[in-house]
This record gives C-alpha cells, structure tokens and sequence, in this order.
C-alpha cells in the first residue's frame, strides 16, 4: 500500500514572487498533530519527487494548506509554484515533528518564532484551542526580510479574532508581533537581537523572558534557530524533544527544495 495520498489543489495564493501557498483536499483518513509536518510533492518522470512541508492548516480543519518559498532552481518547487486549482498532489500519510505541546513543560506564555515560511507550522498551533488552555499568552512572532513577506497578516489579525469556533481564545490570548530586517517597519531588526535587548517583551507589556514561565516554538532559518537556541541555553532553557520535554523546541524551515 502507497505511503501517498493523492490529493487536489483547490486553491493557490501568490503573497509574492517568491511565496505562495495552497490548499488541497483531505483524506479523512490523514490524521496530525498542530505543527507537525509531512512529506509533499509531485510526480516527476514517474517518481515521486517530495520535501517536507508543515501544515498551515489545523487538525479539524476539511482542507490542508501548505506554504512555500519558490526557488527558481529548486528541484520541487520550481515545478510546485506552477500548480493551479484542479492539480493533483501527493501527500505523505506520516506526519511527524517536534513542534507539539507535549513536548514542551508547562508555562504561562508560549513564544512561537519564525522567519520566513516557518510561519506555517504555527498558523496551524494558533488555530487550535489547547494552545490557548495551555498557555494564558501566545506570543507570534513573524520575522521577514521585507514588510511584503509578512504573509497572513490579515489571517491573524481580522480573521482568526472573528472566528466562530477560536474567535475568542485567539482576541483575548494572542499577541502578534511582526519584524522586518531589510526596510523601514514599525519593528525593524532580527528576532535574535528583540530577545536580547528585551524589546519585544517590553512592546508587547510582556515581563523580562524567565525560565520558570516562558516556552518557546522556533521555526525558520538555520542561523536564526541557532543564535536563538544559544541564547536561550544561555538562559538556563532546555531543549524538548518527542522523548524529554524541555522549555523549547525547534524545527528547521525547509528551504533547500
Ligand atoms: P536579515 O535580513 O538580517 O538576514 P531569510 O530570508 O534569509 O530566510 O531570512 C528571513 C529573516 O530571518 C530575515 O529577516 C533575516 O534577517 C532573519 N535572520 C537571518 N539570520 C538570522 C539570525 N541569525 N537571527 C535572527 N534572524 C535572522
């Protein structure tokens, strides 16, 4: 038996000439865990050709949703930001990954960092009401190069507040926090350097980041969750993982596609 649904595109978003996103049909047989990835692609030459790719989309939503860079010479998603509605595409029936709530411990306020399409996974954790159990503040933190990159802002901020099912938990609970590195925003610089000088807990009314209260998600680029997780080791946080849980986890973005 295939390891593979074949599903069909319904719908493509182009937010720039190097993002877009998509969503597809769901076999209700594909069950995952809110920021959790799987394996995605397409046939080529009579082989299945696949990256790994975190759900945007939640686990009781009908549709999947993917978010994706497009690399011009990327073997995948050269061929991925052609798709339309209609298209067929295949999706792994295994998903996987560490950025779930049991593998974190306890605390007040859960931190979701990513740069670039690392957004994905935590569009699918700000959509799930345990997060907000959970935790009393969520923290999004999107950090982009240019203010164009900040994909699915009107997602987060009008969207999901007027939802019928998550509406309230997200208006009272979530905390948006979007920074540009490379023009002029109203937060300019690296998530890196926001921690470091307490800025952003400070804009946001939030206290100094403190181990026995703060958790944190981390997605995006390598450097990033680098000199992220050295800071934070600095910190005295540990990292959780699917066997230990700790006070942060991370998963990479997966850019080289
Ligand atoms: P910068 O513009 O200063 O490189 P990319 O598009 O390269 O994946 O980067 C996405 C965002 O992540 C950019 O805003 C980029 O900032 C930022 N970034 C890159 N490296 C780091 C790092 N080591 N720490 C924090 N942010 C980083």
């Amino acid at each position: 038996m295939s390891n593979l649904n074949t599903e069909t595109v319904l719908d493509v978003h182009h937010w720039t000439d190097k993002l877009f996103s998509f969503k597809t049909t769901r076999d209700p047989g594909f069950r995952f865990q809110n920021g959790q990835f799987t394996m995605i692609g397409l046939e080529v030459e009579g082989r299945p050709l696949l990256r790994a790719y975190s759900m945007a989309s939640s686990n009781y939503e009908e549709r999947l949703e993917f978010f994706s860079i497009k690399v011009a010479q990327g073997p995948l998603t050269s061929r991925l930001q052609h798709l339309k509605s209609g298209d067929q595409i295949l999706v792994g029936r295994k998903p996987t990954g560490t950025l779930v709530h049991d593998n974190l411990e306890p605390g007040e306020t859960l931190y979701l960092l990513g740069t670039g399409t690392g957004l994905a996974p935590f569009l699918s954790v700000i959509k799930d009401p345990e997060t907000y159990q959970r935790f009393d503040k969520v923290v999004l933190v999107h950090g982009c190069r240019f203010e164009a990159e900040l994909a699915y802002q009107r997602l987060i901020t009008e969207e999901l507040p007027q939802d019928e099912f998550i509406g309230e938990l997200v208006s009272n609970q979530l905390i948006y926090y979007p920074l540009v590195t490379r023009e002029e925003f109203r937060n300019r610089g690296r998530i890196t350097h926001a921690f470091e000088t307490g800025q952003l807990p400070d804009d946001i009314g939030l206290p100094e980041i403190d181990l026995s209260r703060d958790r944190f998600m981390l997605c995006g680029s390598p450097a990033m969750l680098s000199d992220m997780t050295t800071w934070l080791k600095a910190h005295a946080f540990r990292e959780g993982s699917n066997a230990h849980p700790g006070h942060f986890v991370i998963e990479k973005a997966f850019v080289e596609r």
